[in-house]
């Protein structure tokens, strides 16, 4: 498989699934409270998305070598890098919660994700959240036709590691379109003119996880799926899908309900 890049069409296409994917995350947002378990946010989205008339993309989700992924999204709490599998324990005050969610409309797959933080939770908890978002967007703002992917990947590692955070590397960004997870791979860390020029038409997911501690995760109990740290300490993950267009980004995956762009990010 190659990269594939998007006609006007395509797009469009793309623009309606992103949109619907967020749009996911603003219907879970006042739900999501201490006392919640993840199986009722769960519920909630898959509920949604007959609403909407998506589906699920993660839900039998099965790449090479795993197990049938459960859930129609990804929670993943403090420690969990990545990939958590919803369950029956409820979210709790100070607890740090990510919420992953990729739909399906038209064929077109829309692939998103916020932080979400449950009551009051420690300043460290805080910092990283925040910081994770915008170690987000200094990899979006980079993005326009002529750069590489190694630009984005320095630009987000330079910023993380600047605040004493670290970059997961096991896991990373990925082409998207009519597929979940196409080329390009879309590296979190790396080198500044490196790796693939960027083109217009070309779509792809930024999605850092980014560690209070070190860097090092691995898998957790036997579910096939769960990421953790290795050393237990937080992790925090932001997603947007973006478009290269002629002369920068357009976001995908935006909505009423999404956070605004951090102070230092140009109106477009
Ligand atoms: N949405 C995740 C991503 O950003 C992938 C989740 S795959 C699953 O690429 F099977 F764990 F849901
Ligand atoms: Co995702
Ligand atoms: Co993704």
């Amino acid at each position: 498989m190659s990269i594939t890049y998007k006609s006007a069409e395509e797009v469009q296409g793309m623009r309606t699934a992103g949109r619907l994917a967020s749009e996911v995350l603003d219907h879970l947002t006042g739900h999501i409270k201490p006392g919640i378990t993840t199986k009722e946010i769960d519920r909630l989205a898959a509920d949604f998305m007959k609403k909407q008339g998506t589906t699920s993309a993660t839900l039998g989700y099965q790449p090479a070598g795993y197990p049938p992924y459960p859930a129609s999204l990804c929670t993943s709490v403090n420690h969990v890098v990545c990939h958590g599998i919803p369950n029956d324990k409820p979210l709790k005050k100070g607890d740090i919660l990510n919420v992953d969610v990729t739909v399906i409309k038209d064929g077109y797959f829309g692939d998103t994700s916020r932080m979400f933080m449950i009551g009051d939770v420690s300043i460290a908890a805080k910092r990283l959240v925040t910081l994770t978002y915008e170690a987000m967007w200094h990899g979006i703002v980079k993005v326009r036709p002529g750069i590489h992917l190694g630009d984005i990947g320095w630009a987000i590692q330079k910023f993380a590691e600047s605040h004493g955070f670290s970059v997961v590397r096991e896991f990373c960004g990925h082409g998207i379109g009519r597929n979940f997870h196409e080329e390009p791979q879309v590296l979190h860390y790396g080198k500044p003119g490196t790796l693939e020029e960027l083109k217009p038409g070309m779509t792809f997911t930024i999605e850092p996880m980014i560690n209070a501690g070190r860097r090092d995760v691995k898998e957790w109990g036997n579910d096939g799926w769960t990421i953790v740290t290795k050393d237990h300490s937080l992790s925090a993950q932001w997603e947007h899908t973006v478009l290269v267009t002629e002369t920068g980004y357009e976001v995908l995956t935006l909505s009423a309900g999404s956070p605004p762009p951090p102070a230092f990010v140009p109106a477009q």
